[in-house]
């Protein structure tokens, strides 16, 4: 029996690259891989990735693990060092930092390494949440360009707050913003996420950093994954423990919050918010079995749902349900979650086993 297993289809993993390639051909791709590669598994998702020309993490730790994992390619620190001293490891590890603060950028120039950093200039283009004042780039970019430490030329990067919006009117503030520091700029600069990456073509330069859309979801609000041609890289399952009657009237799980309007019956899987099945899914929030949606009745408990299969008979102890990815897209169950996907695939927890599915070779493919 399947308990609380996430399926993670890596040939849905580099169709997604693809989709990235074709969106923004002339870009080079620097994929996000923090947040345990937004729960899908560090390791093995870098392993995959490799058509990425470099990969993003947001601890050191999380780079570190990469190197020992025997991954080569560029690792990007995207919110920099917390401390000086990791600039030692930084620089032994080949690794690539952001410098975001004036604090950062002075350890930086003065640290004594083994070996030259590539550094990305972090610079804040109107989000308000990490980056150097636009006003002070100009002269940071002069003092740090040809010093020891910084291999090659900075890289100009930015983030947007509202890229999923692509109505909002902060997106064309930040466009402006970051032309006038591309006057101050000769080198290479990265602006989009995934959302960017297919709403706005002339956010691409020569770095894009795709994170959210390489696992098959939709950056874009109000659309859909298939609408970008992208796939679920994970599926949530587990299986059915128990099938129980109910009598009209009788309340089921914690709290009582849900009521048999009429006799049926429940069935009960093993999956729950100790997994990183959300505790806020309402009543009602679908669930596949044998490929029919199901609602969620009752409250979310740390190990176990319950279901309503009313007179569906066909549906016995063990068998699968999967709780999002293939055939249930995950943004709906955010939406009946009241929270984002990114944060649903982030809170698997550790004791969901991940099966990785095998690529298929392509020379076996050839006819
Ligand atoms: C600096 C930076 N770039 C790119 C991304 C990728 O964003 P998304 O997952 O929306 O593509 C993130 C994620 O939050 C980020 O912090």
């Amino acid at each position: 029996m399947k308990i609380a297993v996430a399926e993670i289809n890596l040939e849905a993993l580099q169709h997604n690259l693809l989709v990235v390639k074709r969106n923004a051909p002339n870009s080079k791709i620097l994929a996000m891989l923090k947040a345990n590669a937004y729960g899908h598994g560090t390791t093995e998702i870098a392993k995959s990735l490799h058509q990425a020309d470099a990969f993003g993490v947001a601890r050191l730790s999380e780079a570190v693990a990469l190197r020992a994992a025997g991954i080569t390619k560029p690792i990007v620190l995207l919110e920099g060092f917390f401390e000086a001293d990791e600039l030692q490891i930084i620089s032994n590890l080949g690794l690539d930092t952001v410098l975001h603060t004036e604090q950062q950028f002075d350890d930086f120039m003065a640290a004594d390494i083994p070996r030259s950093v590539r550094v990305w200039l972090k610079v804040d283009t109107g989000m308000h949440r990490l980056g150097l004042p636009p006003e002070t780039f100009p002269a940071i970019r002069e003092k740090i360009s040809g010093h020891k430490n910084i291999l090659g030329e900075p890289i100009l990067m930015s983030h947007f707050g509202c890229a999923d919006d692509v109505t909002h009117s902060l997106n064309d503030y930040q466009f402006s913003v970051f032309e006038e520091l591309q006057n101050h700029h000769k080198g290479e600069c990265s602006f989009a996420n995934s959302a960017a990456i297919l709403s706005f073509k002339n956010s691409h330069h020569q770095w894009v950093r795709p994170g959210i859309m390489l696992y098959g979801v939709s950056p874009v609000n109000n659309t859909s994954a298939s609408d970008y041609e992208l796939k679920p890289v994970m599926t949530l399952k587990s299986s059915i423990i128990a099938i129980r009657e109910v009598k009209k009237g009788q309340s089921v799980g914690y709290g009582a919050t849900w009521v048999a309007k009429e006799d049926t019956r429940l069935a009960v899987i093993a999956i729950g918010y100790g997994d990183g099945y959300p505790r806020n899914a309402e009543n009602g929030t679908p669930i596949l079995v044998n490929g029919v949606k199901y609602p969620l009745s009752g409250r979310v408990s740390m190990d176990m749902i319950s279901i309503d299969i009313g007179n569906e008979k066909t549906i016995k102890v063990g068998d699968e349900a999967i709780l999002w990815g293939e055939n249930l897209p995950l943004e709906t169950i955010a939406d009946y979650a009241k929270t984002v996907p990114y944060e649903l695939l982030c809170g698997v927890t550790g004791r969901v086993e991940k099966r990785f599915s095998r690529v298929k070779n392509e020379f076996n493919n050839r006819p």
